[in-house]
């Protein structure tokens, strides 16, 4: 048996009609960049998040660098996250010119440690910490009433990484909406992906809204008049009509991945191997469903994978020592949780239209390993 880690092509096929109907409007009109389509899915994303403005953007990581920037985070600022996520996290904070500062992530959520943060803050710092970055990582949120009980206490920004998590909601609120901003990736691997790259940036903040849309528009406030220094990174009006098709479906999507995940967890109960856990203030929408194995993750993703099941590991190798920070002069030993999941986690398929037949034979195939 085959079973890839996602299989869009299922997804698409059963409203393959109603995305052509809405990207042939997007070419009828021919307003391919922030044309009417993008206001339109703003509008929906921004009803469907409760929150009072969504500003579509180019992809996640723009959405992150553009918050921090609408913000006030200036080059030399620090902005504290996590160290075990997407490269993308940091990549947009050292993007602008700030300084990313790495915490430890909890070893149960896999998502920031409050206590390091907390360390970091109360530590003695060269830099200006002024932002900290939670990601609600694998599609459950960080613990953000602690997150913002520190940002309140030391005065930092917020920008929430929801790019897994769009959907996923912490005490009833939606991921994103927390915090200063949220910023979202519709990435086509996400649970709600584009047919390209694209983002979302959520925010109550009226004054910040205002900043984002004169950013991500070159700073134009009026055309050809730059009142912020400014960058391209707007939303295309054929992404946003896919997006608003498929808004439609996100809920009854990510139902099916928790269902999936349910089966999983049932069905791996009573074998030598770490399910996932789920904090009280949070649902989990399974962007990714991760296990943690009591020996090193690669046997056993070589394991899956040489039996046809496309598992695989986020992240092997953690952010503070990624060849690319080490200008930061973080070590081997630093973040150990974060080091360790590197090490141990690993992930099975998880997207809704995987069959009863698909999941007991990934549920068989990891017995057979764990319990060699
Ligand atoms: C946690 C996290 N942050 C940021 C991003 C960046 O999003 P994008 O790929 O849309 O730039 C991603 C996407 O892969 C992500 O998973």
């Amino acid at each position: 048996m085959k079973i890839s880690a996602l299989d869009l092509k299922k997804q698409i096929s059963p409203i393959r009609g109603e995305i052509d109907s809405a990207i042939k409007d997007v070419i009828d009109n021919a307003g391919f960049v922030l044309g009417t389509g993008v206001g339109k899915f703003e509008e929906n994303s921004a009803k469907y998040c409760g929150v009072k403005y969504a500003i579509g953007v180019s992809n996640g990581t723009d959405a992150i660098a553009l918050s921090l920037l609408a913000l006030g985070i200036k080059p030399e600022d620090g902005v504290i996250c996590p160290a075990f996520t997407y490269y993308a996290t940091a990549g947009a904070v050292a993007g602008i010119g700030a300084v990313p500062i790495f915490a430890d992530i909890d070893k149960d959520t896999y998502n920031i440690s409050l206590q390091s943060v907390e360390k970091i803050l109360s530590g003695k710092n060269k830099l200006k910490i002024k932002a900290v970055i939670p990601v609600h990582l694998y599609g459950a949120c960080a613990d953000m009433g602690g997150i913002l009980k520190l940002a309140r206490k030391y005065k930092l920004k917020v920008v929430e990484d929801a790019a897994q998590a769009f959907g996923a909601e912490f005490k009833g609120r939606k991921a994103g909406t927390i915090g200063d901003c949220g910023a979202v990736s519709f990435y086509p691997g996400k649970n709600l992906g584009a047919f390209g790259d694209a983002g979302l940036i959520l925010t109550n903040k009226k004054s910040v809204a205002e900043r984002l849309i004169i950013l991500r528009n070159q700073g134009n406030k009026n055309k050809y008049y730059h009142l912020l220094l400014g960058r391209n990174n707007r939303l295309d009006t054929i992404q946003a009509a896919v997006l608003d098709v498929k808004l439609k479906y996100l809920d009854l999507w990510n139902k099916k991945r928790q269902e999936v995940a349910q089966y999983y967890n049932c069905n791996l109960k009573g074998i030598n191997i770490k399910r996932p856990y789920v904090s009280g203030y949070t649902t989990h929408i399974y962007h990714q469903y991760v296990l943690r194995a009591p020996f090193l993750n690669k046997g056993i993703v070589e394991y899956l994978q040489a039996k046809g099941i496309d598992s695989r590991v986020f992240y092997p190798l953690p952010l503070h020592l990624q060849k690319c920070f080490k200008y930061l002069g973080y070590k081997k030993g630093d973040l150990p949780e974060a080091e360790n999941a590197a090490r141990h986690t690993f992930t099975l398929p998880i997207y809704p239209e995987l069959t009863r037949k698909e999941l007991d034979y990934i549920i068989q195939s990891v017995k057979e390993k764990i319990n060699g």
